[in-house]
């Protein structure tokens, strides 16, 4: 296997984007107290680290114990909790100590590569629970806490949630559930009447870790990462920042009137 090492490190990719995306702090999630799963590294980092940086408290909720603690140490107003999304007594026990929940940032995921002749169904199970699974699990035990006040669930599907791969078979299967479940949902709480709105991020390939793991389980990772900037008519890949300030602006009363819809961050691949 070709090595990796020559790849730009995860969130060091564009330098100068990097000067012109910062995000200016308004206090725009004043009081907010916002749970998100996988929040500890990558878009779930930057997605935390945004919401304090607009006022919000955030809950750091992931399997990785020590890079949640550290986040929620650096961020300060921000609190880690042990979670597996894919239990249903982790979810309870998770949630429990909150009596109401302003946003759910459903983002914890996995990407398994391969076509529908590799991918082993241990794999494909593997990839639906956390996906999928996760993100049911996480919406039901959620509502209760929002349905009375108000509330924004933000799903994270893919750019694979609208458009295939042909090697990325569970992927593919697991985000597109999250797209329909994310409107499913917010037709439900609109016809109830519940003051909830549910939609979903469609980011493109955002250099994190998780993009990292995909390029170790490749052959050529070099020629893999090339391609996946080609997908981009922008010409790179994307920065979990850019995910984070559309997450905030999905937590924030400023999308009070959307709900059920998919928002793509993807540098233009799905046009
Ligand atoms: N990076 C991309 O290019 C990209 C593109 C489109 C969509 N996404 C989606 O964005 C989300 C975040 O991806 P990322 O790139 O930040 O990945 P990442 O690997 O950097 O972070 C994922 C986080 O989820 C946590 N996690 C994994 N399994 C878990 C479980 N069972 N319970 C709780 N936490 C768990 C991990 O510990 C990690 O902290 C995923 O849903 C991913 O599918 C990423």
């Amino acid at each position: 296997m070709a090595s990796a090492r020559q790849l730009p490190a995860a969130g060091r990719t564009d330098a100068k984007i990097s000067e012109r995306t910062q995000i200016v702090a308004a206090g725009r999630l004043e009081g907010k107290l916002a749970f998100v799963t996988g929040g500890a590294s990558g878009v779930g980092a930057a997605i935390a680290r945004a919401f304090v940086a607009e006022g919000a408290e955030a809950i750091i909720a992931d399997i990785d114990r020590a890079a949640g603690e550290a986040l929620a140490g650096e961020l300060g107003r921000a609190r880690f909790v042990p979670l597996d999304v894919t239990s249903e007594q982790n979810w309870q026990d998770a949630l429990a100590p909150f009596e109401r929940i302003d946003v759910l940032v459903n983002n914890a995921g996995i990407t398994t590569l391969g076509s529908i002749e590799e991918v082993t169904l241990d794999q494909f199970r593997h990839e639906l629970d956390i996906d999928v699974l996760g993100v049911f699990l996480g919406t039901q035990t959620a509502l209760p806490k929002m349905k009375a006040h108000g509330g924004s669930i933000i799903n994270m599907s893919s750019l694979s949630g609208v458009r295939a791969s042909a090697n990325l078979v569970a992927y593919n299967a697991a985000k597109a559930a999250v797209t329909l479940m994310t409107k499913s949902c917010a037709l439900h709480f609109a016809e109830k009447g519940y003051p909830v709105r549910c939609n979903s991020i469609h980011p493109g390939a955002i250099h994190t870790p998780i993009i990292d793991k995909v390029l170790a389980q490749s052959d050529d990772p070099d020629a893999l990462y090339r391609s996946f900037v080609k997908v981009h008519p922008v010409g790179r890949l994307g920065r979990p920042e850019e995910i984070a300030a559309m997450a905030v602006y999905l937590a924030s009363d400023e999308s009070a009137f959307t709900t059920g819809a998919e928002f793509r961050v993807d540098g233009g691949a799905s046009i």
